[in-house]
């Protein structure tokens, strides 16, 4: 508040309005700011490999692309860096290394992208050209934030870039402190379009809204749970979690995985919806099995009656109808975490039934957003990608903006969006 005192009334409402506003690549592009500019774009390129060094999975450097193909055309001179792993700074040792990544996006540029290693002291690269930085981790202080390496990072470039959503939940070097030094910041296409994307369902979400909020703990999903039971219309709940509701409620649920302590949070979770009109479904029908394995025997059981040395492995038929009718009816659905064990065919039931809903309610206009290893697991298994309307490339991050927290890597791009206004 006092930050406005004494602006003009039309420049105080503009300041208001914009407090969560951030500038993007596109719109410096579209100004003509990039020509001939150095450019740092920080990117979330931290891919699976397997034992070999290669990459196994490669979303992330695809969903980079645009950020980078943008720079390049706007005739900057561009560099790009992001984090591999956890590596201890200053000791760089196998498979820790970009090389790798950046093999890979010269053959998706259909260009040469050098991979440029101790680069802190300085950068050759000419306007139309790319370099890859080597793993921003191994530089002393990336991780700690260290002003003294977030200025020098800010002396290499006229323009920085943040796309990397993934990385947005850290207060790293590159992800934070260079923002606050270079001469312009920004975000790339793609944490801003995730951003936008996460603030519109749940911020301003077109109802009725339904979260999903499934795996094995309650304690590593409270935050998730009470923080969305505050907005969402219906909360559906699965796995672990859902069987520590179903226990807060009074149901036996055998040797199924449970965190009894955290039955009375689960009540609250209820209370707290209960008394803004809100539901949450229960399974009604569940699958059990006495082993969790490709070969145990699945056994279809009403909630009310599994035995004593059951586990609940996934949900049953009648809770599947349920649950696909208040997706079909949702105008927006947040999706993170499968329903049952979906890795087994037995248990995999709830958790097909539920990312079919989702695609059909999204290919109905329902606006959809999912994230978490595991969903992305499902959908990719269930080829239901394109029918998604926003699949995030965040995991942490993705979990930290359900919580409700600022994200460290946005929070500093709104600041200085406003600082420029
Ligand atoms: C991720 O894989 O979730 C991101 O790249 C962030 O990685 P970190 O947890 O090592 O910061």
């Amino acid at each position: 508040m006092p930050a406005f005192v004494g602006l003009q009334p039309d420049r105080e409402k503009r300041r208001r309005r914009n407090r969560t506003m951030i500038l993007t690549l596109d719109q410096l592009c579209r100004r003509g700011l990039l020509r001939g500019k150095r450019v740092f774009i920080r990117s979330d390129l931290n891919v699976p490999q397997d034992d070999s060094g290669a990459i196994t999975e490669d979303t992330r450097i695809r969903a980079s692309l645009p950020a980078i193909r943008m720079a390049l055309d706007a005739g900057a001179a561009v560099m790009v860096t992001s984090h591999l792993g956890r590596p201890t700074e200053g000791e760089t040792r196998p498979g820790e290394s970009l090389a790798p990544v950046a093999q890979r996006l010269s053959e998706l540029l259909g260009i040469m992208v050098p991979l440029v290693r101790d680069w802190v002291g300085g950068v050759t690269v000419a306007p139309g050209q790319v370099v890859l930085l080597e793993n921003c981790r191994l530089n002393r202080g990336e991780r700690t934030d260290s002003e003294e390496l977030s200025r020098r990072l800010a002396g290499l470039c006229d323009v920085y870039v943040n796309d990397a959503f993934g990385t947005a939940h850290r207060a790293e070097a590159t992800t934070h402190g260079m923002a606050r030094f270079v001469p312009l910041a920004c975000a790339g296409p793609l944490l801003a379009s995730e951003v936008e994307a996460l603030g519109r369902a749940l911020e301003q979400p077109k109802r009725p809204l339904v979260a999903i909020v499934a795996g094995s703990k309650v304690s590593t999903k409270l935050t998730i749970l009470n923080n969305l039971a505050r907005k969402v219309d219906r909360l559906i709940v699965g796995g672990g979690i859902a069987n520590t509701f179903l226990m807060a409620e009074g149901f036996a649920i055998g040797k199924s995985l449970v965190e009894p302590d955290l039955a009375p949070e689960c009540r609250n979770v209820l209370k707290t919806l209960a008394d803004k009109g809100a539901t949450l479904p229960l399974p009604i029908d569940v699958v059990t099995a006495t082993e969790i394995s490709a070969h145990a025997r699945p056994v279809l059981r009403r909630a009310d009656d599994v035995r004593p040395d059951e586990m609940i492995l996934d949900v049953g038929p009648a809770t599947c109808q349920v649950l696909t009718h208040v997706i079909n009816e949702a105008g927006t659905i947040i999706w993170n975490g499968p329903l049952g064990v979906f890795e087994f065919e037995a248990f995999a039931q709830g958790t097909h039934d539920l990312a079919l809903a989702v695609a059909s309610a999204t290919a109905r206009g329902a606006f959809s957003i999912a994230g978490g290893g595991d969903t992305l697991a499902a959908i990719a298994k269930y080829r239901i990608a394109d029918r998604i309307s926003c699949i995030s490339t965040g995991g942490g991050a993705f979990l930290e903006f359900l919580e409700g927290k600022t994200l460290p890597a946005v929070a500093i791009l709104q600041e200085r969006a406003l600082s420029a206004i």
